[in-house]
């Protein structure tokens, strides 16, 4: 039986685990309900006189060692890291893969560092708002028509309780709480209630802008987009306004920067040589009033833009979908320090 034991020892001193489904047989084998060391312990039951204590010191000792043995390549196998080598302290550790920005970071830090030259803040809010802060306080009264241009999410089981549709809700909460003037952008998440397709989706960011102060005018409001249409999308872009229609904008305007194909045509800018990027306008007085701002002696402009849709006309992205899919051979491809 000594013999036995002594074989045995050996085969295990000699055994390596390349995988779990090796360690398993190993198990099975040694250590199973019907494997060799039961089967051990299940013949020294018969054994007597003098050989029954050093049988039973060997037999411990292969308990022993089956089992150090097991939980050694068990550890090994559920770390990745082989036995031996994990003792080698000079061995060059593991690279860490490095990852890049998600181009909506990359687009969104690029708009906050622009506006940040002209002295724009950063403010932020909740993504869950009141309907006070999303429509009514901008001119949507509950009812109006105007609440179809922005479907939201309702959170039932909280009254009152919807998924922000712009960031124009932070705008509403900096004007309550912060005394003119006011140069702020509000960059973030925003909800709507859309199909989901090549070019709309669900969920998708914005940044927004707000200047208010003393005698700001519509003049004001254009030279500020034309530096920042500059700036993003090189010196020689054009902008064009078209009058528009938001509730909380009078005058309200789009606004357009010239395509790349300089008015020549391409798919971008199907042929019109104008690609849409921003609604825009002079706050109205009505709103300034439901935050508490006197209309009187302060007038301001306010923005809005899609990160998304800037990012698509930068890096010439044609689906919207592609953002949120995680796909890293997708986002692997956006390398800006931004
Ligand atoms: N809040 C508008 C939207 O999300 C954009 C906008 C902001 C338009 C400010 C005008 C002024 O569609």
């Amino acid at each position: 039986m000594l013999d036995k034991i002594n074989r045995i020892k050996e085969e295990i001193g000699s055994f390596k685990a390349a995988g779990h489904a090796e360690l398993e047989e190993f198990r099975i084998k040694y250590l199973g309900r019907k494997g060799h060391l039961n089967v051990l312990f299940e013949e020294f039951k018969a054994i007597v006189g003098e050989q029954k204590k050093e049988i039973g010191q060997g037999l411990n000792e292969l308990k022993t060692l089956l089992s150090d043995t097991y939980d050694r390549f068990k550890g090994e196998l559920d770390s990745g890291l082989p036995v031996a080598a994990s003792n080698d302290l000079t061995r060059p550790g593991d690279s860490i893969p490095l990852g890049s920005r998600h181009p909506i970071s990359i687009i969104r830090n690029e708009i906050s560092a622009i506006f940040g030259r002209l002295g724009y803040t950063i403010a932020e809010g909740p993504e869950i708002e009141d309907d006070w802060h999303v429509f009514s306080a901008l001119n949507f009264p509950p009812e109006h028509p105007a609440r179809d241009m922005q479907d939201t999410f309702f959170i039932t089981k909280q009254p009152d309780s919807v998924l922000r549709t712009h960031t124009s809700s932070v705008q509403v909460r900096v004007m309550e709480s912060v005394p003119p003037p006011i140069r702020m952008i509000m960059p973030g998440r925003v909800f709507r209630n859309e199909v989901i397709s090549a070019r709309s989706h669900c969920i998708f960011h914005q940044v927004e802008g707000l200047y208010i102060a003393e005698s700001v005018s519509f003049a004001d409001l254009k030279q500020t987009l034309m530096f920042f249409a500059r700036e993003m999308f090189g010196e020689k872009t054009q902008i064009r306004l078209r009058p528009s229609f938001f509730p909380f904008t009078e005058p309200s305007a789009e606004m357009d920067v010239s395509c790349t194909c300089n008015g020549k045509g391409c798919n971008l800018c199907k042929h019109t040589g104008w690609l849409e990027i921003m609604g825009c306008g002079m706050v109205d007085p009505n709103v300034l009033e439901n935050c508490g701002i006197d209309p009187d002696k302060y007038s301001g402009f306010a923005f809005g833009m899609g990160i998304e849709r800037i990012a698509m006309l930068k890096f010439e992205i044609r689906d919207i979908r592609m953002y949120f899919e995680n796909d890293v051979r997708f986002l692997k491809q956006f390398t800006s320090s931004f």
